[in-house]
């Protein structure tokens, strides 16, 4: 009945790719998760309506650059060279770099150990970059962290390089890998929006800053893996 106000509601669009449990993932048809219910958040905020498009990782950006979506949430960490094409608000979770490999692994025990092997990672993220500077590493690109797992255990690549919570997600379900126990990297989740865009990344940090203080621990028990 309220037609007319229903198609004045203006929608934001979040950009992600869903296959970064438990930040972002599928349950069934729908996009679910940890940034699902920040980005709820900031549409309230907004008083708009959310629609999510979910796309490769490394498609992200360039959307963002073409006004395709509004923001990024993605699990993305804030670097200085993605700066240079985006803005990010406040970071709102601090995670690392973990290494997998499979559950009978007794030869990689660290980063040393990765020198001349091959590494599943997923195309165009943090693992990416970290992998490329290992000596003599051979990088193989997934368009999915689970595909890199996959091929793990399949003994196509000898080890994974991973955002520490999916890692974590993945192997509470599969006792066929495990994380070795070093960070190889500290980094920021943040949520980019298109260069400029004030006051977008103005409303992102004020829902982030409420969150702070009410919220995040009962998303955190929520969605992450004890
Ligand atoms: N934190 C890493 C990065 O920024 C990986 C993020 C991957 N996120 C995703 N939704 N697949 O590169």
């Amino acid at each position: 009945q309220d037609q007319a106000n229903a198609g004045e509601k203006k929608v934001i669009v979040m950009g992600t790719n869903a296959e970064f449990p438990p930040f972002e993932y599928r349950e069934g048809d729908k996009v679910v998760g940890f940034d699902v219910e920040i980005a709820k958040k900031v549409a309230e905020k907004l008083d708009a309506e959310l629609k999510i498009e979910d796309m490769l990782f490394d498609g992200l950006i360039p959307a963002l650059e073409a006004g395709k979506i509004d923001f990024i949430a993605a699990g993305m960490s804030v670097t200085e060279e993605r700066k240079k094409n985006v803005d990010f608000s406040n970071g709102y979770y601090e995670a690392s770099q973990v290494i997998i490999v499979t559950a009978d692994n007794e030869t990689i025990k660290g980063p040393e150990d990765l020198k001349n092997k091959k590494i599943g990672v997923q195309l165009g993220t943090t693992g990416d970059m970290e992998a490329q500077n290992i000596e003599g590493a051979e990088v193989v690109q997934f368009n999915a962290g689970f595909a890199a797992i996959m091929d793990l255990q399949n003994g196509k690549v000898d080890a994974v390089i991973l955002d520490s919570e999916p890692a974590k997600n993945f192997a509470s379900q599969n006792n066929q890998i495990k994380i070795l126990d070093v960070e190889l990297t500290k980094e920021e989740y943040a949520i980019a929006v298109k260069k400029g865009n004030t006051e977008l990344v103005n409303a992102i940090n004020a829902v982030l800053e409420e969150l702070k203080t009410s919220e995040y621990d009962r998303l955190v028990q929520k969605y992450f893996t004890a």
